[in-house]
């Protein structure tokens, strides 16, 4: 199955540097791409990128906070000039600063969550598409919304609205970016064990009332999202886009 292979491309992670967008990269890397991690805290990036390393690929970390315009910048800079491309772009860092209804937001929360999960999705995709349109060779974006932007999460539904929106972004941008050659797609993970997420799956009384409602019959681990992730990036998936894919043990389809 060689369309399944990375060999020769470079990927970008947006919070490549734990959890899903970790497990992601390392699957980018053993499928064959050197691979660039971009997130905020220097040490946990430096553990990723030696995981990376031991399976053969290069890993590049660039400390990044994908709120800011110029680190974005910054980081498509630094890829090229490191390994002269950039074929697949992962946007998965994001935040939820805020639990509780929505009558509680207020502006500073709405903009915080917005500009994280939403705003620096479509700056750095376009950054990396005017990479891609220059080789000439396509690529492809691979958004990480949630099952949250499906249907609501409870006392998640500022974060909710936010990942709703990146499930419409990848829609627009791979309408408006298949002449590029660039292939647009989307992974909406369900309950998936990462710090991110401790608060809903710490509690064993809760989290048993969780999985039992779950055809998996448990919650995901990072490395759950590596194969979706690595399909979408492949040629492989070269007739799919403006997709999403989700991958949450049944919970949301059964
Ligand atoms: N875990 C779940 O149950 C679940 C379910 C559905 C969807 N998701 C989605 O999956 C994605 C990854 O979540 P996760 O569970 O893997 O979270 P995680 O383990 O907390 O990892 C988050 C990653 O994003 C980085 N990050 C956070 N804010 C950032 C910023 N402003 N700039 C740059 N990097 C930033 C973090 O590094 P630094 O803190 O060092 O910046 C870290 O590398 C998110 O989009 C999340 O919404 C998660």
């Amino acid at each position: 199955m060689t369309s399944f292979s990375l060999a020769g491309k470079v990927a970008v992670i947006t919070g490549g540097s734990r959890g899903i967008g970790r497990a992601i990269a390392i699957g980018m890397a053993e499928a064959g791409a050197n691979v660039v991690l971009a997130a905020r805290k220097a040490a946990d990036l430096a553990e990723a990128a030696e995981r990376v390393k031991e399976t053969g690929r290069e890993a590049l970390t660039v400390e990044t906070n994908v709120r800011d315009g110029a680190a974005l910048e910054n980081l498509v800079r630094q890829t090229v000039e490191r390994f002269g491309r950039l074929d697949i772009l992962v946007n998965n860092a994001a935040t939820n600063p805020v639990f509780g209804p929505i009558a509680g937001i207020d502006e500073r929360a709405f903009d915080t969550v917005m500009n994280t999960n939403v705003k620096s999705m479509l700056m750095l995709s376009k950054l990396a598409r005017e990479q891609m349109k220059q080789q000439g060779t396509g690529g492809s974006i691979i958004n990480v919304s949630s099952t949250g932007g499906l249907r609501p999460g409870r006392g998640l539904g500022m974060y909710s609205v936010s990942k709703a929106a990146v499930i419409m972004l990848t829609r627009v941008c791979a309408g408006e970016w298949g002449s590029d050659g660039i292939r647009v797609n989307c992974i909406a993970p369900g309950l998936i064990k990462t710090e991110f997420s401790r608060a809903l799956w710490d509690n064993e009384e809760r989290l048993a009332a969780t999985t039992s409602t779950m055809p998996a019959g448990r919650i995901g681990l990072s490395e759950d999202l590596a194969g979706a992730a690595v399909y979408l990036a492949s040629d492989a998936a070269s007739f799919v886009t403006a997709q999403t894919i989700v991958v949450d043990g049944g919970q949301t389809g059964a």
